[in-house]
């Protein structure tokens, strides 16, 4: 396995100070840098599929988000040989039984991107009570030796009437957070990390890892 100054085999955790090295089975680069900038606190590095020398095209063919979250994790790892994490996430309306849940990116067709996505949400939440929905993010993380780790984390909130704010990235301008008085866009990332559902899983994901290095 190949070395790196410092930091022991690639991919093996290094209880000395130095973490471990997660391969991020996504092409989102922007889920990228909200994995990093929560686990990187934690001394543990994410990097990108293109990072590790692999481009793996995962069919989500699950039904739910723990399904869809553990095919993408396995096939990283095993094109990668090294551990990998994938999140899969989505934003489930209760007005409209729980879609676009596990089909949040693909909501629409191939042919929407993000804000054509949300428009269609915006479309069709148009007259329906409640407005209320959540985000789920299922966290999994496959080792090479077969071991898997998981974490849900989900975040509650409403559907907006019309977009606002600038950051973030999907439906985060038409999720509004009532306590905040906000939608996702509007939040600094430190700000949406705090209370998200991938800033939630990513914190149960931390402390199952913990233990998990612990007793191995
Ligand atoms: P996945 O990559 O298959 O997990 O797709 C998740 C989809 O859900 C994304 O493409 C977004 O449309 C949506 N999504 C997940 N997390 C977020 C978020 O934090 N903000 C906005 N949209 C999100």
């Amino acid at each position: 396995m190949e070395e790196t100054e410092g930091q022991g085999p690639v991919g093996v955790v290094n209880m000395e100070g130095n973490g471990m090295k997660l391969v991020l089975a996504s092409k989102n680069q922007k889920k990228l840098v909200e994995m990093n900038d929560i686990l990187s606190q934690l001394g543990i590095q994410v990097c990108s599929e293109a990072e590790a020398g692999v481009d793996v095209e995962v069919e989500e063919t699950g039904t739910t988000f723990e399904e869809n979250s553990l095919l993408k994790a396995k096939a990283v790892m095993e094109a990668s040989g090294l551990p990998a994490i994938a999140d899969d996430s989505g934003l489930c309306v209760d007005a409209l039984n729980g879609a676009p849940g596990v089909y949040s990116a693909r909501y629409g067709g191939e042919g929407l991107d993000d804000v054509g996505r949300y428009r269609l949400l915006l479309e069709n939440m148009r007259g329906q009570m409640p407005r209320t929905a959540r985000f789920v993010s299922v966290i999994t993380c496959c080792f090479p030796n077969g071991d898997v780790l998981t974490a849900r984390g989900e975040c509650p909130g409403t559907i907006a009437f019309a977009p606002m704010g600038e950051g973030g990235f999907g439906y985060d301008p038409v999720f509004f957070l009532p306590p905040l008085k906000k939608t996702f866009a509007q939040l600094s990332p430190e700000e949406k990390n705090a209370v998200s559902h991938r800033g939630k899983a990513l914190e149960l994901f931390r402390a199952r890892l913990e233990e998990y290095l612990k007793e191995n």
